[in-house]
């Protein structure tokens, strides 16, 4: 059974971040997240237009919070509380011990290693705190900065192609003996 108590909600620090609760506050940087063409280019969900969209999006998330069904954190600098990206566990599964990543910056932050410090951050929550044993993730195959970002964390490719989304790629990381301690 997994450890999935996410109230009070899991602040994180890292040596240049802090991973916080997403507020209404961060409605304008959500919205840039979500309708941002270089963004979204390789990703597949709706785009949001308005303000309201945002701030519809950012209570529904919360209330997935509440409820143990996902975490989503505000990435923001340790010395500035504006959200510059967010990175989410969800598709939890108490059958298989696993759950997926997702991640998203925005493009003045990127090339900084700054997903990179944060993702541990969350990989290591998600080992060591919820106890999952498997860490899935999707990315688009043309989706470069993610598939390096993958990469560098050790996250393996699967090679069993998913028929049903070919662009699609499918990454693991399982929390094995040694795996995850040594590289943060
Ligand atoms: C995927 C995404 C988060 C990657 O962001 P990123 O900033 O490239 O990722 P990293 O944190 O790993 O940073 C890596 C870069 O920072 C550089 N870097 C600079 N300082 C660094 C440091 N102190 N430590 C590590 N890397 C550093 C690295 O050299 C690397 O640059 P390179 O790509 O030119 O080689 C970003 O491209 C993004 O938000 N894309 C849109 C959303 C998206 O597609 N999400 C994925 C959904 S599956």
């Amino acid at each position: 059974m997994l450890n999935k108590s996410f109230t009070p909600f899991p602040n994180l620090t890292t040596e240049r971040l802090v991973l916080r609760q997403l507020e209404i506050n961060d409605e304008q940087e959500i919205l840039t997240l979500r309708s941002d063409s270089e963004i979204n280019k390789y990703l597949d969900r709706p785009i949001s237009k308005t303000i309201d969209d945002a701030r519809n999006f950012i209570t529904k998330v919360n209330e997935n919070i509440s409820k143990n069904n996902s975490l989503y954190w505000a990435i923001t600098m340790r010395d500035g509380d504006t959200l510059i990206g967010t990175v989410c566990l969800f598709s939890f599964s108490d059958e298989n011990d696993q759950c997926e990543i997702g991640y998203e910056l925005l493009t003045n932050f990127q090339g900084h290693g700054i997903m990179k410090e944060a993702v541990e951050k969350v990989i290591d929550y998600a080992f060591n705190t919820i106890k999952v044993r498997k860490i899935e993730a999707f990315s688009h195959r043309d989706n470069q900065d993610s598939l390096k970002l993958l990469k560098k964390l050790s996250f393996t490719e699967s090679n069993e192609p998913d028929n049903r989304e070919p662009y699609l790629l499918y990454y693991y990381l399982t929390n094995s003996i040694g795996n995850f301690k040594s590289i943060i």
